[in-house]
């Protein structure tokens, strides 16, 4: 029997009118029915969240941190549970699902940490010039307002653990509007927030379908959007509400380059192991995961078989088994749109070495070289498990080739030599360099996000409620300074 799931209006559970199913990519079992709000309902949420600004705002650090870190227990107390839920509903490998859950609880107990240590705020003094004497500013950050935040389907609860956490640690309401492939993990997680003392109003989670959201984007009592998802959906709403706060956490095709001096056996298989699982984990859908590889000509010929042998030990298999690397991507579609991006690559004169196959959902883990510059797999995100490997002639021409991309979200670079990360740091057009490992390590509390078509703005929990929130400056005049 499955659960027909409700979802959270003002903190309140509500069940709509029709409701739609959540199926499992692999086996295509019957994971949960979901209730659908009415427009009435979702007016009731924006109202109330709207109303709540001011109280929200207001509401002492200490009583936003207790709900913030109560959140965190119970995550963890439930991990298991919800670990087999998003791994049911995304398809995602089991020991995947059960980091995710470990990695949403640390992003709700920083946030709890962050929430005592705001609004430290800041003094200026004015006296600088004439015109400023006996004058000080005391500049305080305010949140801008009420978040929409929308989350994406491939880390289905940290990823709206990271739009809710921040908004709560600031005291700005949010309405959050899961993925519809994975929304229950989300409902879950309203649970947890209904144990919470919260003013009403403050949260709401609303499965809304796809189609009824430009209405909910130009709702001028949601002044901020947290988005994440493909950068083509990302900028048409940006687009679309020129004068709202957007904050666009959108795609890549992320690099990992390997410099020369990286070049023993155990710098090599240590990278060789780090690309194939992180080319495959969660079958390639994260924005951060390896797509090209970019290889010194030095190391290239000892480097690219140990990538092959490493892909091909991928477990590819049923998500909920212990064992398995590699598990569906998130609908048949999605394996479908990864086959025929091969498929061109290939026809284009591209080499593949491994993989290439797909069975239903599940696209076979995949390495190709001599790709051609101008297919789409060259230019887009795959977000599949695929990766290129190009071999290059040194280090100049590795970043040049990082750079030569529409996206910029985060780099890998394999090297021990310090300058060499210092002057990546400094070339790489992304969001985050990453030495000696892939471009995929995000530590949840770090600032994320791109440059180029990967996005604006970053979240990381701190770093997420600078974007929620604005310096307001109050000038205090005739001072005995
Ligand atoms: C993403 O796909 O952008 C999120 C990656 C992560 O949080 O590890």
């Amino acid at each position: 029997m499955t659960t027909t799931h409700g979802f959270w209006i003002a903190g309140r559970e509500a069940t709509g009118e029709t409701t739609f199913d959540v199926t499992n990519s692999y086996d295509g079992r019957l994971v949960g029915t979901v209730s659908v709000p009415t427009e009435a309902q979702v007016e009731e949420a924006v109202a109330a969240a709207h109303a709540v600004v001011d109280e929200f705002a207001a509401t002492p650090a200490h009583v936003r941190s207790a709900a913030l870190d109560h959140v965190a227990k119970r995550l963890a107390e439930r991990t298991e549970e919800l670990a087999q839920l998003i791994s049911a509903e995304n398809g995602k490998p089991i020991k995947w699902a059960r980091g995710e859950i470990g990695r949403a609880v640390s992003v709700f107990r920083f946030a709890s940490e962050e929430a005592r240590r705001w609004n430290g705020g800041e003094v200026q003094r004015l006296d600088t010039e004439a015109g400023g004497v006996g004058r000080l500013a005391l500049v305080r950050r305010i949140p801008k307002g009420v978040v929409l935040g929308i989350a994406p389907f491939n880390f289905p609860l940290n990823l709206a653990a990271h739009k809710v956490a921040p908004a709560i640690a600031v005291g700005a309401p949010i309405i959050l509007k899961p993925a519809p492939a994975t929304p229950i993990s989300s409902l879950i997680l309203g649970e947890i927030l209904a144990e919470t003392n919260l003013p009403t109003g403050s949260w709401s989670i609303l499965p809304v379908p796809n189609d009824r959201m430009p209405a909910l984007v130009q709702d001028e009592r949601l002044p901020v959007i947290s988005f994440t998802g493909s950068d083509k959906v990302g900028y048409a709403i940006q687009q679309s509400v020129p004068h709202k706060h957007c904050t666009l956490e959108l795609g890549g095709n992320a690099a990992a380059v390997v410099l020369p001096d990286w070049s023993s056996e155990a710098d090599l298989d240590w990278a060789a192991g780090r690309m194939a699982m992180f080319s495959n984990y969660q079958g390639g859908q994260s924005c951060i995961s390896v797509q090209r590889v970019i290889v010194d000509g030095s190391v290239y010929d000892r480097l690219l078989p140990k990538i092959v042998a490493a892909v091909e030990a991928q477990v590819t298999g049923d998500p909920a088994d212990d064992a398995t690397d590699v598990g569906p991507l998130v609908d048949e579609a999605a394996a479908q749109r990864v086959e025929s991006w091969v498929d061109e690559a290939v026809a284009a004169g591209a080499t593949l070495l491994t993989g290439g196959k797909r069975d239903g959902a599940t696209y076979a883990p995949t390495v190709l070289t001599d790709l051609p510059a101008d297919v789409t797999l060259a230019r887009c995100e795959v977000f599949g498990p695929v990766l290129t490997v190009t071999k290059v002639d040194g280090e100049a021409e590795a970043f040049a080739m990082v750079n030569d991309s529409d996206f910029g979200l985060q780099a890998g670079v394999f090297t021990h030599d310090l300058q060499a990360a210092f002057r990546a740091h400094r070339i790489l057009e992304v969001g985050g360099v990453i030495i000696g490992d892939v471009p995929s390590y995000r530590a949840d509390q770090m600032p994320y996000g791109g440059a180029k078509r990967s996005g604006v703005g970053r979240e990381g929990v701190r770093y997420a409620m600078d974007d929620y929130t604005y310096e307001r400056s109050l000038v205090m005049t005739g001072l005995a300074l």
